[in-house]
């Protein structure tokens, strides 16, 4: 994986295979304290203490126990090797929350890349979960909200429906542009 959009994507298919209906993800930058943070939280299944004491350590559990995935350590690993570090809790019940910071500077950092395609695949493509959507850069902040969308589209549209996922598209990417300005 080279972008971190990618890791997002990643780290949010869990929340949907969770039975989240409402993901929250957010990608904050500070250029002044050199950090950026990402975070992903979700209200689904979640997971047992074991469970969590696990994932994010796929070398050290016996493989024949369960499959082991590679989405948690692989973002876990982005945020570590980047001056960094990685935070994930959860609940049974309730939810999860997987957080990765970063030192934007740092050499091994991973670009950000299509952050806003990701965006705009996750709203289009799972018309049963909400999102929002976070971006902030200093002063600069950008929020997507699908609860808000939907309240103004009314029930019969989609927001997969062509001309929501146009709109979608071009406001997701004109914010970013403001937002981040490609620094990211
Ligand atoms: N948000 C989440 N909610 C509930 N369980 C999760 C969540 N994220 C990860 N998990 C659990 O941790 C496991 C490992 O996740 P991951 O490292 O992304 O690998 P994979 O998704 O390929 O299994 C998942 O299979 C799932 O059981
Ligand atoms: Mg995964």
């Amino acid at each position: 994986m080279r972008e971190l959009a990618l890791n997002i994507l990643d780290i949010a298919e869990n929340s949907l295979r969770a039975g989240a209906t409402l993901v929250e993800i957010a990608v904050q930058a500070d250029f002044l304290q050199d950090k950026l943070c990402i975070s992903v939280n979700d209200n689904g299944k979640g997971m047992s203490e074991e469970m969590l004491a696990s994932v994010c350590d796929p070398f050290t559990t016996t493989r024949t126990t369960r499959k082991v995935g590679m989405g948690l350590p692989l973002f876990k690993y982005s945020a570590e090797s980047a001056g960094g570090s990685f935070q994930i809790s959860s609940q049974e019940g309730k939810g999860t929350f997987v957080a990765a910071q970063y030192r934007i500077s740092h050499v091994d950092r991973m670009p950000l890349g299509d952050f806003g395609g990701v965006a705009l695949q996750l709203v289009t493509m799972n018309p049963h979960t909400d999102f929002v959507f976070t971006a902030e850069c200093g002063e600069r902040q950008g929020v997507l909200d699908t609860r808000e969308v939907r309240e103004i589209l009314g029930e019969e549209i989609p927001l997969g429906a062509p001309e929501v996922r146009a709109f979608l598209r071009d406001y997701i990417k004109e914010n970013l542009t403001d937002i981040f300005g490609g620094r990211l």
